[in-house]
């Protein structure tokens, strides 16, 4: 591994996680426990896959905007713990078979399932968590949530194999990586902001507002993530960064710089993401061209761009603390490191 300097700028933050923490506390509480409790199984190898990854931690991040948003809706009742957990294990799930197809080693800061138990356990156990996913969404008995969560269960798969079919490429435009996140990772923020205003019978335009902040949200997010990649560290992200580059995939840090480039850097470009020649000497070069063509300051310009739409739809919603967690979760998102 090289370790690049972090050339992505901290700003003064505004964010901060701790609102949310703090509206979601009791019922996350009961949300934690829950997943714990569907990751059992008599199959031994289940519950020990499962909570290897569940026990490193997380963010847990979506599950926090489904419960904030259900109860800045009003919402008083109970469907939202199970929504949330059910929310969560999407997630989990499709982290386990990520680390599969992007062949990565470190998450969460700890070995990935597939380094420990190999693909196959990791890709079954990712199966079992996805069914149980659904189980409780059908226990909650609101099929307009099933219908949001399991579109988006749906997209998520969609959108990671529209980029393995970018992977590669250098003609991916801008607009086709765009397309990419909103499906692998946008679609479920936007579905788990939803489902809160769903269970809280809200209207239409509130369910909307809260889709659409959870969209622009993620997309914020995963152009964060895409740019920490080159820019951030493996100790703060409990990820290896340079994934990306070694696995020529096309993200916008890669895609601006490319198009910035001069014949020569261009050459360069295709030789390390199509032609594989991706080794620590290149990563180190392809930095420092993100660097002259300031591509890690773009794409967090863009994510900037996508957070302030976020807190535009979130301030749609009456004023109270769960509201202001919401506004408050986007800068985080954007100035985080980890
Ligand atoms: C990782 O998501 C996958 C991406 C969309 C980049 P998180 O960074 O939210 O992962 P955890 O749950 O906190 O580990
Ligand atoms: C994570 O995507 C999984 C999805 C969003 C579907 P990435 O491959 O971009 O993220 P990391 O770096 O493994 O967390
Ligand atoms: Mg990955
Ligand atoms: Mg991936």
């Amino acid at each position: 591994m090289v370790s690049v300097a972090s050339p992505v700028r901290q700003s003064e933050s505004r964010g901060s996680i701790e609102p949310i923490l703090a509206v979601t506390a009791p019922d996350m509480k009961r949300v934690n426990d829950l997943i714990l409790a569907m990751a059992g199984s008599n199959v031994a190898l289940i519950p020990e896959i499962a909570e290897h990854l569940i026990a490193s931690g997380g963010k847990r991040l979506r599950p926090m905007l489904t419960i904030a948003s259900a109860i800045a809706c009003g919402y008083t009742g109970e469907a939202h713990v199970k929504l949330a957990a059910s929310v969560e294990f999407m997630h989990t799930a499709t982290l386990l078979h990520d680390d599969v197809v992007d062949e990565s080693d470190l998450r969460r800061g700890s070995k990935t399932a597939r380094t420990i138990w190999g693909n196959q356990a990791s890709v079954l156990v990712g199966d079992f968590l996805l069914g149980q996913a659904f189980k409780m969404m059908v226990e909650v008995g609101s099929l307009t949530a099933l219908a949001i969560l399991s579109s988006a269960s749906a997209v998520i798969a969609e959108g990671e194999v529209w980029q393995l079919s970018a992977a590669k490429r250098m003609t991916t435009s801008e607009a086709d990586y765009l397309a990419v996140i909103d499906a692998k990772t946008a679609a479920l923020f936007a579905a788990a902001a939803e489902v809160g205003p769903v269970v809280a019978g809200s209207p239409e335009p509130v369910r909307a507002a809260m889709r659409d902040y959870g969209r622009s949200l993620g997309l914020a997010f995963q152009l964060v993530d895409d740019a920490l990649d080159y820019g951030g560290s493996a100790a703060d992200l409990g990820k290896n960064t340079g994934d990306d580059f070694r696995e020529g995939k096309l993200t916008l840090p890669v895609i601006l710089a490319y198009q910035a480039g001069n014949d020569e850097e261009r050459a360069f470009w295709q030789g390390a993401m199509e032609g594989g020649r991706n080794d620590d000497a290149a990563l180190l070069r392809a930095t420092a061209l993100m660097r002259r063509h300031g591509t890690l300051e773009a794409t967090i310009e863009r994510a900037r761009h996508y957070g302030e739409k976020a807190r535009e739809a979130a301030a749609s919603l009456p004023r109270s603390p769960s509201r202001e967690a919401l506004l408050s979760v986007v800068d985080f998102c954007i100035d985080r490191v980890s």
